[in-house]
């Protein structure tokens, strides 16, 4: 595995609320806020290299020059059902984004994605694309739905999950070399189910309490 593209965040809080995430005694409402605040928290990441542009702006004592967001508007994809967990925390930080949808589930046999939804915004071509998925295992589901979103014309993307494994962060840089990813850790293995080993259990269950 090449670390190129590949951003780990070994930002001190975001490690600890890693290790109680991956807990088996973590409840879903401790998991479900946890897993908000890392998304923030790698959202802050991820939107470092937004470009600013040069403003005026009237404090109360006089006139200051000043920077604002200026580059494309922003759009925010879920892959669900998981990837719903990671919206509010990225919305913390950016308020103003769109928000697409891509439904996909991987066929428990074949661990192949299987797409049930796709609606993203109409001008998604403009946009800054911000995929969220708590996990890229095979990276199967993450790299469909990079995808979906390149056919109907989306271009500039970033890809953010909190758990990978190297097999799907070797998928995305093969199948999609233009996407940054983002994650929080990097775990060695899948077993033979797909799962991420160590990982932390199935992210959708555990954020929906439906184990
Ligand atoms: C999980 C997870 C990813 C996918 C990762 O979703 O949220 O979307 O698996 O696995 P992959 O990298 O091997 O494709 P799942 O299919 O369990 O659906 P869910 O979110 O509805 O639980
Ligand atoms: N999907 C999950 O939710 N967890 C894994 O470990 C792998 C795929």
């Amino acid at each position: 595995m090449t670390d190129k593209n590949l951003l780990i965040m070994d930002h001190p809080l975001i490690q600890h609320k890693l290790s109680i995430l991956r807990d088996v005694n973590t409840g879903t409402k401790e998991f479900k806020e946890l897993v908000d605040e890392i998304a923030t928290l790698i959202a802050y990441e991820a939107t470092r290299d937004l470009p600013l542009a040069e403003t005026k702006v009237q404090t109360p004592i006089e006139v200051a020059t000043t920077k604002v967001l200026a580059g494309k508007k922003l759009a925010v994809v879920p892959i669900l059902r998981a990837g719903l967990g990671m919206v509010s925390g990225m919305l913390n930080l950016i308020p103003a984004a769109k928000i697409g949808h891509i439904g996909l589930y991987r066929d428990p046999k074949t661990l192949e994605p299987v797409e049930y939804y796709c609606k993203l915004p109409s001008d998604i071509e403009e946009r800054q694309i911000f995929v969220v998925d708590p996990m890229l295992a095979t990276g199967g589901s993450a790299s469909a739905a990079i995808g979906f979103i390149k056919k109907h014309g989306g271009k500039s993307i970033k890809l953010m999950c909190i758990l990978a494994a190297e097999n799907g962060i070797e998928r995305i840089q093969q199948d999609h070399p233009d996407v940054q990813i983002y994650c929080a850790a990097v775990d060695e293995r899948l077993n033979d189910h797909g799962y991420i080993c160590p990982g932390l259990g199935d992210a959708g269950d555990r954020l929906f309490g439906t184990l």
